[in-house]
Order: structure tokens, then C-alpha cells, then sequence
């Protein structure tokens, strides 16, 4: 079969598409391709410098595109209210939300504004947030899609109920993979809750294997994981535009399928074209998704219609 590309991409025009992380790495690439087919973007990021520069080379790319950037701090609850709410103030159906901006393995516990661990609360609780208050103008969408992106490190990931912030003992290479377990048990999970409670969304996940992008460099990472990654790179990885393709792929494929999860087929999933992924057998356990929900709904104060 022919490897999936983003020449592959249905014609966008007329979707409202935002892009959380769009500022950079895989986000700027999904952004910059959905404008390129068409889409409306809104390249939503917490550096508005960032964001002038990505919004600037998108246009290039797309004089006649409709890309604008807005302030979007997933690390501040208050930041999220923010950005939905004047989302929610223009009203439009909202056809595609891409869950994408994530920061890892942070060397020393840092915790975000509302005092949640930093990985958790960026990459997990305040995509849960955003997703919960964008939820009407999602229903409002035309065959509307949540696409959540998680990463091979899921596999080993694991939700420490008994310690969910690393407040008794944190751990960076167990922080990353709890908060991406989280993101794909999130996906999952709102997709059953579509379908149980006829919300008419399809959220998908996906994962872009090992791209070469700032991820590792801005948490600081550094002793044997750096060196791991210095030597894995040349061989094992591609690049942001390859990496973004499977997020792409569950965004806008009519071959995507609900609760699909998709990254790179080839070399343990590190590399090579779109394919199913798979799905570690701790991100198919409903009960936890269903305790997961509750916890990130107490926790964020965001509030899904009950089903
Ligand atoms: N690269 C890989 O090999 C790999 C592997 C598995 C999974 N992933 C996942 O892919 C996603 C994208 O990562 P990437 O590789 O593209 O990394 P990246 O180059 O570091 O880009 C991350 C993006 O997320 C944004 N971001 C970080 N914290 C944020 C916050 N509090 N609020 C809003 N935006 C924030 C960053 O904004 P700034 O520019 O302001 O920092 C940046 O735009 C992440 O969810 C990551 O876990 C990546």
C-alpha cells in the first residue's frame, strides 16, 4: 500500500480546526497542514512570539489561509477557561480539536499554576479542561473530531491513583508515561461517552514514534536518557513533518476509525508510514479510564454532561 501523506488529506475548507502546541514541533506541522488543505486554524500556544512566527510561515505557505493565533496556556486552568471562553464567545462549530501540546519527563517536579504536577496537569488535565468547556461547540461541528496524542512511552505508563501528582515521590520517567496512558485512556473514554451519551464526536489518538523535535530538549533532559537519545536519533527517528502524520491521519481520514490509534508502522512504531498502533493493555481498562474521568473532573472543575 502506498504510504499516507498529507497529499491524502480530504479537502479541509470551511472545517475550524485548532491546534494545541501549534507553536512548534509536530503541532506546527499539523497546523501548518491542515491550513494547507483548507482548514480554518487556529494555532493555539502559551508564547504569542511563538506564535507571530508559526501563524507568519503558515501564511507563506498559504497566502490565502485562515490561520490566527490564540493565547492557550495548558498549564493554567485559568488560561484554559480564557480560551474557551472566547472561543466559545464567536460561536462557531468547532470541526476538529487536536489534543497535541505536551511537555516531558521535567528532571525535578514542577507543578503548574493550579499546583498540579507539571506533566499531568499540561499534557493530561488541561487538554481534559479544554476538551470538556470546547465540548458544545464540538457538538455543533459537522462530523466533528478530538484527536488526543499520546506516545509509545503509554506502554509503560501507569495511573498511580494513590499518587497522581508525585507529591510522596517523583519519579520523571514515570510522570511522562502516566500522563500519556492518561491521554490515550481519555480518548478512549470520550469516545464511549459519545457514544453513550449522543454527543455525535469521534475522538481518536495517535502517536508520532520518535520525532526529532525540542520535546526533549526544553525538559532539560540530560545523563542516560540524553545520551539514549543522541544514539537512537540518527537511525531510529524522522522528522517533525513524518512524525505528524499519523496525528494527521485520525484528523482527517475517512479511513480513521473511532477510538483508532495510529502512529508509525515500521521499527517497533519509532518510524515509517501510518499504521494502527498499539494500544497497551493498561489504556484498554474501562474501570480506570471511568475513575481517571471522575478524578480529572473533580480535579479541574470541568464538568462533562453525565451519560
Ligand atoms: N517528539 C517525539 O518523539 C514525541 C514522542 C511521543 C509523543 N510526543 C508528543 O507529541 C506532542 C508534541 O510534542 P513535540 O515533540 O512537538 O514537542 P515540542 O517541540 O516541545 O512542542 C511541544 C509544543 O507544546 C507546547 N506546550 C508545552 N507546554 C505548553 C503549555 N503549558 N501550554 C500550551 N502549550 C504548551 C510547546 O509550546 P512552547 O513552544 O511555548 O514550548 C510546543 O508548541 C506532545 O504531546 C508529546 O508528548 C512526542
Amino acid at each position: 500500500m502506498t504510504p499516507w501523506t498529507t497529499k491524502d488529506i480530504p479537502p479541509q475548507t470551511g472545517r475550524l480546526a485548532v491546534v494545541t502546541g501549534g507553536t512548534g514541533g509536530l503541532g506546527f506541522e499539523i497546523a501548518l497542514a491542515l491550513a494547507c488543505a483548507g482548514a480554518e486554524v487556529v494555532v493555539a500556544g502559551r508564547n504569542s512570539e511563538k506564535g507571530s512566527v508559526a501563524v507568519e510561515r503558515i501564511q507563506r505557505a498559504k497566502p490565502d489561509g485562515a490561520v490566527y493565533f490564540e493565547l492557550l496556556d495548558l498549564a493554567s486552568l485559568a488560561s484554559v477557561h480564557a480560551f474557551a471562553g472566547r472561543l466559545n464567545g464567536k460561536g462557531k462549530a468547532l470541526d476538529l480539536l487536536v489534543n497535541n501540546a505536551g511537555v516531558a519527563a521535567s528532571p525535578t517536579r514542577r507543578v503548574t499554576e493550579d499546583g498540579f504536577e507539571l506533566q499531568f496537569g499540561t499534557n493530561h488535565l488541561g487538554h481534559f479542561a479544554l476538551t470538556g468547556l470546547l465540548l458544545p461547540l464540538l457538538r455543533r461541528g459537522a462530523s466533528s473530531r478530538v484527536v488526543t496524542m499520546s506516545s509509545l512511552g503509554h506502554r509503560g505508563g501507569k495511573i498511580n491513583f494513590d499518587d497522581l501528582q508525585g507529591e510522596k515521590e517523583y519519579k520523571p520517567f514515570a510522570a511522562y508515561p502516566q500522563s500519556k496512558l492518561a491521554n490515550l485512556l481519555f480518548a478512549l473514554e470520550l469516545q464511549r461517552r459519545s457514544d453513550a451519551g449522543g454527543w455525535g464526536i469521534m475522538s481518536l489518538a495517535a502517536h508520532p514514534g520518535f520525532a526529532r523535535t525540542e520535546l526533549m530538549a526544553n525538559a532539560g533532559t540530560s545523563g542516560i536518557m540524553a545520551i539514549l537519545n543522541d544514539l537512537l536519533a540518527p537511525f531510529a527517528s524522522h522528522s517533525a513533518a513524518e512524525g505528524a502524520l499519523p496525528a494527521l491521519f485520525a484528523a482527517t481520514s475517512p479511513d480513521a476509525v473511532p477510538m483508532g490509534y495510529y502512529g508509525p508502522g515500521k521499527m517497533f512504531e519509532m518510524k515509517g508510514p501510518v499504521a494502527p498502533a498499539v494500544i497497551a493493555k493498561q489504556a484498554k481498562d474501562e474501570a480506570v479510564a471511568r475513575r481517571l474521568w471522575e478524578v480529572s473532573e473533580k480535579l479541574t472543575g470541568v464538568s462533562f454532561p453525565a451519560v
